[in-house]
């Protein structure tokens, strides 16, 4: 029977050898992720808001295009009226933004010679920024002098330092996102399940780092509340975002359960945050974090330069002090929103992936009762 011969071998060629070297290369692949806590595997609509716009993507306008490039976070000075904006080529960039946003103008200012990523305001003008890669930086206000504030605590140094709030006083709280891997390893911390980022506090009259917590999944964006008792920060696997309280040195939940993987939160000054989540729930998303087995074959599959992590449908989600969710922006055809920033009658939003700053005038497209 040539022809069952033939098929047979060909069997064996095409499907029984690949499953075994996959087999004993994901034997042999050292990755080794864990299973996430129960409370992340959680999907609630306690966290869906009320008003909800899921088209952003219609009368959005664009600002900087091509010249801003992957814009990750934006920090708004009200007396300068300039955007601060940190993009991936290590400039801090300035854009002044006009009525048109084609006439906005954007400024190249500093190069960190790093990968900015949080921006806030010293109470001295200057720019402090979490660089992924070098750590903690003070940009003197005239843009002269860069500084190094700290990129180590308790012997251990920042691999991803992320984001960054300033106090009435002058501290400065930041988060490393991980210790493990760096900003362009950063998927396999996402991927390796394991909390490897740490909430810290910088003082600049002792110049001490102080870690706060650690054991943080991804320690992600960081707020501080307006009545400065205590910070909102976000931890992006696990889809939750915490408060610690400074004075009591503790830990409560704000808002989990999330329609998305949270990045930076900011506050607007009017009683809200915003949280700007990269991508939201996708079932591949759901599955990968529910299975380490699957998080390990992505983890393969990027090393070999396959990209198995679709993100999708990004948005901005409004909450109010409390951590109720008010108000959902977002679109399935957008991906990787890193902020969320209300300016006047704007949200401004930074991206990990687009050359651009968008903007949504949130009046005319407003979010609306959703059923
Ligand atoms: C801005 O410029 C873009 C590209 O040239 C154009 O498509 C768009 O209509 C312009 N927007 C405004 C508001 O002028
Ligand atoms: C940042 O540097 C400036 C001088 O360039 C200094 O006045 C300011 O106090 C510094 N800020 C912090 C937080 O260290
Ligand atoms: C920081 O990240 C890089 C790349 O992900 C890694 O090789 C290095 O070991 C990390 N540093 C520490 C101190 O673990």
């Amino acid at each position: 029977m040539p022809l069952l011969f033939f098929s047979r071998r060909f069997l064996i060629f095409s499907t029984v050898i690949p499953f075994l070297i996959s087999i004993a290369l994901y034997q042999l692949d050292t990755f080794d992720p864990s299973h996430l806590p129960a409370d992340a595997l959680l999907y609630s609509t306690t966290s869906i808001p009320p008003l909800i716009n899921n088209q952003l993507l219609t009368g959005a306008e664009f600002i900087g295009v091509g010249l801003l490039n992957k814009p990750e976070d934006i920090a708004y000075d009200i007396d300068s009226g300039l955007i601060y904006t940190g993009c991936v080529d290590g400039w801090v960039k300035r854009v002044k933004v006009m009525e048109s946003v084609n006439d906005s103008v954007v400024e190249d200012w500093v190069n960190t010679g790093g990968r900015p990523l949080g921006l806030a305001f010293g109470l001295h003008g200057e720019v402090i920024v979490a660089d992924a890669y070098k750590g903690l930086l003070n940009i003197s206000d005239d843009g002269k002098k860069t500084e190094l504030l700290t990129d180590e605590a308790e012997g251990v140094r920042f691999n991803l330092t992320d984001a960054v709030a300033v106090v009435d006083n002058g501290v400065l709280y930041f988060t490393d996102a991980s210790y493990k891997y760096d900003y362009s390893q950063s998927s396999f911390d996402f991927l390796e399940g394991k909390p490897h980022g740490r909430l810290m506090s910088f003082d600049p009259t002792t110049r001490t780092t102080r870690v706060l917590l650690k054991d943080l999944y991804f320690a992600n964006g960081v707020s501080m509340s307006p009545d400065q008792t205590h910070l909102v920060f976000c931890e992006t696997p696990i889809r939750r975002c915490s408060k610690y309280y400074i004075k009591e040195e503790r830990v409560e939940v704000f808002i989990q359960s999330l329609p998305g993987y949270p990045d930076n939160i900011r506050y607007d000054g009017d009683g809200h945050y915003w949280i700007a989540m990269p991508t939201g729930v996708t079932t591949l998303l759901k599955l990968s974090m529910k299975y380490p087995v699957w998080r390990k074959v992505t983890a393969m599959a990027a090393k070999w330069g396959f990209n198995l992590m679709f993100a999708e449908d990004a948005g901005v989600l409004q909450v109010d002090l409390e951590g109720k969710p008010i108000a959902l922006y977002h679109d399935r055809k957008i991906t990787h929103l890193t902020t969320g920033i209300k300016i006047g009658e704007y949200l401004y939003c930074g991206s990990l992936l687009h050359s651009r700053i968008l903007r949504l005038h949130f009046l005319k497209y407003p979010a609306h009762k959703s059923l």
